[in-house]
């Protein structure tokens, strides 16, 4: 099966027939514009929090709305730094609510020039353990979202969607964050937007879904809508239940490291601001009903990213271990980026620099991450790990394994 619209759908800048205000689609300008009112949904996470900080501090006028379910993974006090700046709060506002609830979704539709949509269940470990509450968020969320951008681009093509003020509005875009994740495990080469979506993990088959309903709603109601697929994003204020600040955090503790398999899988390594970034520049110039992909260009094996931090951090390799591998585990995600690149894209965080810089926050922001790590956390912990540690062995340090494993590099060298 080959991707729909907009799994390679391109069309022409200005085709769509839903102008949003703040923007001014013609001539190539921005379709979103300073000024602008963004619904960002699943703002108190990871990137999404990064999102809204980056964008405000940008003080050009944008106002942002955030709705966020707080689950497990979202927390306010990522949005801190807004919420306590006197200049940004004023163009800020908090709902806790849920992308699947059509009550709380309708009316910040309804307000917005554009919506954001990073809510989701993000841990692909915890969608083998359960996946119920991905197909929720991934699946009837996004239809929700999309039916009430449908509403309100109707009200605006009949000329009755208005300001409070009374000015007219055009119609919302959306944008909805998707993964390289959705292509499968990419053994050679490069996933281009168009290939066809192969998930493997019950996480990547709901992405898989939100971004065919995305494409359904493109061809079926012209929405103006776009997919961006993001790269394995790392930086400060992520969950330690992801491999680089649960590195970070074990070896903080002298805990046990588990590395899944062999360690050779390999990951596009993004960095959070770069990955917000993306989102932003694609979400004001992207091509309606187009999908981008948004890679790192930082392609490791894991045991290099394990073995960086724990140099980083001067603690042994001895702390690694090898556990029995996830099920189903993708060996490699690569995407190519001439599409985002050619809007005038590419990624300014070095890796090593970046990787650095996270390991650094995460050793002097220990308060934020012992938080994360509960009660909830250590039964999470318990059913994800014990038998897997029981069972592990000693890893073969980086190097050492036969001919140094394709591409692998010796500790600290992540660059
Ligand atoms: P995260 O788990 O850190 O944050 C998810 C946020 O969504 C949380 O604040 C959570 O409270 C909120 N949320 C969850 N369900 C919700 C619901 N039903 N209604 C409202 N809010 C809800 O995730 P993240 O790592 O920041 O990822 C954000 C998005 O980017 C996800 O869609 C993910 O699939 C995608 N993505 C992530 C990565 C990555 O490496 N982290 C890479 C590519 C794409
Ligand atoms: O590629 C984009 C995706 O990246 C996002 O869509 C997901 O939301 C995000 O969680 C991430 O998925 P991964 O499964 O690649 O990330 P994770 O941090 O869970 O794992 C990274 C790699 O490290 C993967 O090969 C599994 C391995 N790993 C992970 C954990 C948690 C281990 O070896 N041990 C671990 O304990």
């Amino acid at each position: 099966m080959t991707a729909p619209s907009p799994g390679d759908g391109r069309t022409e800048p200005g085709s769509s027939s839903g102008a949003t205000s703040g923007a001014s689609a013609a001539g190539g300008g921005p379709r979103i514009g300073p000024g602008a009112h963004i619904l960002v949904c699943g703002g108190a996470g990871f990137i999404g929090s990064c999102y809204v900080r980056d964008v405000l501090a940008r003080r050009d006028g944008t106002r942002i709305t955030v709705l966020d379910k707080l689950t497990y993974a979202g927390d306010r006090a990522n949005l801190a730094p807004v919420e306590t700046d006197p200049g940004m709060a004023a163009r800020f506002a908090f709902v806790v609510g849920d992308i699947a609830d059509p009550t709380a979704v309708d009316p910040l539709v309804a307000a917005a020039d554009a919506v954001v949509d990073f809510a989701a269940e993000s841990h692909v470990d915890r969608s083998i353990l359960d996946p119920s509450a991905f197909l929720v968020t991934g699946v009837v969320g996004v239809r929700v979202l999309l039916e009430a951008v449908r509403r309100q681009t109707e009200l605006a093509r009949a000329g009755e969607r208005r300001h409070a003020d009374g000015r007219q509005m055009g119609a919302p875009r959306f944008l909805q964050v998707s993964t390289d994740e959705v292509y499968g495990s990419v053994e050679e080469g490069s996933s281009r937007e168009g290939d066809v979506l192969a998930p493997r993990s019950p996480y990547a088959a709901a992405k898989a879904a939100g971004d065919l309903l995305v494409g359904a709603y493109r061809t079926t109601h012209d929405l103006d809508v776009l997919v961006t697929r993001g790269a394995n994003t790392y930086g400060p204020h992520q969950h330690p239940e992801k491999l680089i600040p649960l590195v970070a955090t074990n070896a903080i503790d002298g805990a046990p490291i588990p590395l899944y398999g062999d360690g050779l899988q390999r990951r596009d390594w993004l960095h959070v601001t770069d990955h917000a970034a993306a989102i932003d520049l694609v979400l004001r110039r992207g091509d309606p009903g187009a999908v981008y992909n948004i890679p790192g260009g930082n392609e490791r094996a894991n045991r290099e990213v394990v073995a960086a931090i724990l140099a980083r951090l001067g603690r042994p390799w001895s702390l690694v271990r090898s556990v029995p591998d996830r099920p189903g585990h993708d060996r490699r995600y690569a995407m190519d980026g001439g599409r985002l690149a050619a809007l005038g894209w590419r990624a300014s965080v070095p890796f090593a620099d970046g990787l650095a810089g996270t390991v650094d926050w995460y050793r002097a922001n220990e308060a934020w991450w012992r938080a994360a790590k509960d009660a909830a956390w250590d039964d999470y912990y318990a059913r994800q790990y014990a038998d897997r540690l029981a069972a592990s062995t000693e890893a073969p340090a980086p190097g050492a394994l036969a001919g140094g494993a394709a591409g692998e590099e010796a500790p600290g060298t992540a660059r």
